[in-house]
């Protein structure tokens, strides 16, 4: 049947993102990498550019481990022996071992009872949170959350959804009184780490108050962080803001395998009951495959590596190449976000300006992210780099000099 009809509605909506400006257009195509050599970490060949070499600053695999010999054969040798894929759903006859160990493996490196895998972590909160919502259950959520809470939660139909203001915890308790009274259940769900900026949910507070007004509410108040931007990339031993804000009440934290972990597929840990029930109930668990065997082994190792003195070799290199970036670039006379996590934000406030110096870093070899209105608010425009553990210091050395020649020459 000819799609004419159809069609022609597509590209309304189409030209309509165009107009909006957010369109994402054409991806960047990465057609090869080349590991790292002596001072250089790896580098990247894009489709379009021939053997032109890119170093790679807007990338989520915080520490590199997707690239780790030990990583790569782990997943090799599980390929080799269980095959590509797992065959079936989870509860027919895709659970494997490994991901049984995998799932003990996650519970125990974030001190939690239990552990479920899903795949992918967008799928985890998807899979997550509406089992949990009633229709009397009241969602309070942050207003910059990862889209996979606003639609989570659009899927859930609670009784009511309240955004506060971003890290807002006076808002926060505002929602949570005017609760008192109309719901049984509350869920508060925020970020751990907020990928725009960096920056991290203040998770004391936002416990503090899921215990001080637990008890008004007849099947209590649940909090639910996504610390996919958080888990590999900060904290002392690369737990993520759990462990950066020293808070250990959050009841579900879900994270990704697909950034510092530098594998594929999500996840959550929380008490025993919990994960029973999700089992039970999650339609992103029960109706869907689950990562690859070689998927889970491959993470297995990347935890290892992560809890040995490699690892922290790794978190404490990220940590000091992250520092050295951010200062260079305050040092140069830049406006930059604090912080302390990989993402580094450099701040532009202006589209034409970010464009500009996001196409003049990948003429020079470098790859970064132009973040625009409406993505974040006008006068907000930024270029938000990433620092990773496989970054050298003569690496970081370069693009800062890049930076300093666009400072003198193009501004
Ligand atoms: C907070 C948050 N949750 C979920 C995701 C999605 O992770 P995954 O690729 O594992 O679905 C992201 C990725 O950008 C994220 O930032």
């Amino acid at each position: 049947m000819p799609l004419t009809k159809i069609e022609k509605v597509l590209s309304k909506g189409l030209d309509e993102l165009k107009e909006k400006g957010i369109i994402k257009g054409k991806e960047t195509v990465i057609t090869g990498i080349k590991q790292a050599q002596e001072s250089k970490g790896p580098r990247y060949f894009i489709e379009g550019y021939g053997n032109k070499e890119f170093l790679m600053m807007n990338s989520n695999s915080y520490l590199g481990m997707g690239l780790r010999k030990e990583v790569i054969e782990a997943e090799e040798k599980a390929a080799k022996e269980f095959g590509a894929g797992p065959g079936a759903v989870r509860f027919i006859s895709g659970t494997y071992e490994s991901h049984v160990e995998l799932e003990k493996r996650l519970a125990k490196f974030h001190n939690r009872e239990a552990g479920m895998i899903f795949s992918s972590a967008y799928a985890a909160i998807m899979g997550t949170l509406p089992p949990l919502i009633s229709k009397d259950t009241i969602v309070i959520s942050d207003q910059l959350n990862h889209n996979c809470i606003i639609n989570a939660a659009r899927l859930s139909r609670p009784k009511d959804k309240r955004i506060y203001s971003h890290n807002n915890t006076n808002e926060l308790e505002s929602n949570l009184k005017e609760c008192i009274g109309v719901c049984r259940r509350v869920i508060i769900v925020t970020d751990g780490i907020f990928s725009m900026r960096g920056d991290y949910a203040p998770l004391p507070e936002i416990a503090d108050l899921a215990e001080k007004y637990d008890p008004e509410f007849e099947e209590g108040i649940l909090t639910i962080v996504d610390d996919s931007h958080g888990v590999g990339a900060i904290g002392e031993t690369g737990r993520g803001t759990t462990e950066f804000t020293h808070e250990n009440r959050i009841d579900i934290l879900v994270a990704t395998m697909g950034k510092a972990l530098g594998v594929n597929g999500g996840y959550l840990v929380s008490t025993a009951k919990v994960v029973d029930y999700l089992r039970e109930t999650s339609p992103f668990y029960i109706y869907t495959n689950p990562i690859t065997v070689s998927e889970a082994r491959a993470t297995l190792k990347a935890l290892e590596i992560l809890d040995s003195d490699k690892g922290k070799g790794m978190l404490k290199h990220l940590r000091e190449m992250t520092a050295y970036f951010r200062k260079g670039l305050i040092d140069l006379g830049y406006e930059v976000v604090k912080g302390e996590h990989p993402i580094v934000p450099l701040m532009i406030r202006d589209t034409k300006k970010t464009v500009k110096l996001v196409k003049y870093l990948k003429d020079n070899g470098i790859l970064s992210t132009g973040i625009y209105y409406p993505v974040v608010p006008r006068g907000d425009e930024e270029i938000r780099f990433q620092i990773c553990a496989e970054h050298t210091k003569s690496d970081i050395d370069y693009a800062l000099k890049v930076l300093k020649d666009y400072k003198e020459t193009r501004l």
